[in-house]
């Protein structure tokens, strides 16, 4: 299959053949993983792999089940239905990921629930209508254990619907590949800035709520590639933005100095 460069997605583990057997079995998927660790890279890449279209949501704090099932519209005087994408991903059957699922109002699970079990039905309240999915169609639901609070949790009852995949950073070696076809850096350059990444993720107890994601590895290759010097990069990709601790941005400053200067 001709996969473009934008949705390759290198494996770590077993999560493509996990993913693959739940979308053959009508199964939701929820993804779990630190920032930039490739869960919605993952996504797109099955998306493609599967030959089904994917209906992205990025759930924030006043998403509400109408904005993921539908509404009615004014439109040139007339009321008329606009299906919402959750509703588009029933219908052509596709993947329905929900980003940040524990952003979104509790009154979604309401929606989610019965089409996250063995019913696969959409109850369209509003046209007093329910559709039952077709066996194309996926829900996917992401989260970052990382942000989790005492408010802000998932339910057991929707955790316990879900194929769980957890993604972590890449191990070393695939780190590196991604880097040199993400960034289009030597291998010298990205084993340096993959190491680099691994000793910010092993500090412990240093203030950082995560860290240093493949993303912002990418991002530190890329302006090294466009000619930055590879500690201002890294100052600008990493330090600076992982922390405004001032000690902290300091010791990562160091950090990057260690292994890129
Ligand atoms: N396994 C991988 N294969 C290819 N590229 C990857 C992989 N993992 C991460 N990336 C790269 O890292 C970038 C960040 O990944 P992505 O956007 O998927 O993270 P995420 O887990 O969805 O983060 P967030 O939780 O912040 O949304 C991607 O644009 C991609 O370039
Ligand atoms: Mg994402």
């Amino acid at each position: 299959m001709n996969v473009s460069k934008s949705t390759a997605y290198l494996s770590s583990g077993q999560e493509r053949e996990i993913f693959s057997a739940a979308a053959a079995n009508g199964l939701p998927v929820l993804l779990k993983g630190p920032t930039g660790c490739g869960k919605t890279r993952f996504v797109q890449a099955m998306a493609q792999e599967l030959k089904r279209p994917l209906f992205t949501v990025a759930c924030h704090e006043d998403l509400t089940a109408g904005d993921l099932v539908g509404r009615f519209l004014l439109r040139g005087g007339e009321t008329v239905w606009e299906d919402g994408p959750l509703t588009r991903a029933v219908r052509h059957g596709g993947i329905c990921y929900l980003d940040e699922i524990v952003e979104a109002r509790a009154d979604t699970t309401v929606v989610i629930h019965p089409l996250a079990d063995h019913r696969r039905e959409l109850n369209i309240e509003r046209l007093g209508e329910s559709l039952i999915a077709p066996k194309e169609f996926m829900l996917v639901l992401s989260y970052n254990p990382g942000y989790q609070s005492v408010l802000k949790d998932l339910k057991p009852s929707t955790r316990q619907r879900m194929v769980a995949i957890e993604l972590t950073y890449p191990n070393a070696a695939i780190e590196e590949q991604i880097l040199m076809q993400e960034a289009d850096i030597d291998n010298l350059l990205a084993k340096r800035l993959v190491r680099l990444g691994q000793a910010i993720r092993g500090l412990q107890n240093d203030g950082l709520p995560e860290g240093a994601s493949t993303r912002t590895l990418i991002a530190t290759a890329r302006l090294i590639q466009s000619g930055i010097d590879p500690l201002l990069a890294a100052d600008a990709c990493i330090a600076a933005p992982l922390s405004d601790d001032p000690v902290a941005a300091k010791n990562l400053r160091e950090m990057a100095r260690v292994y890129l200067a």
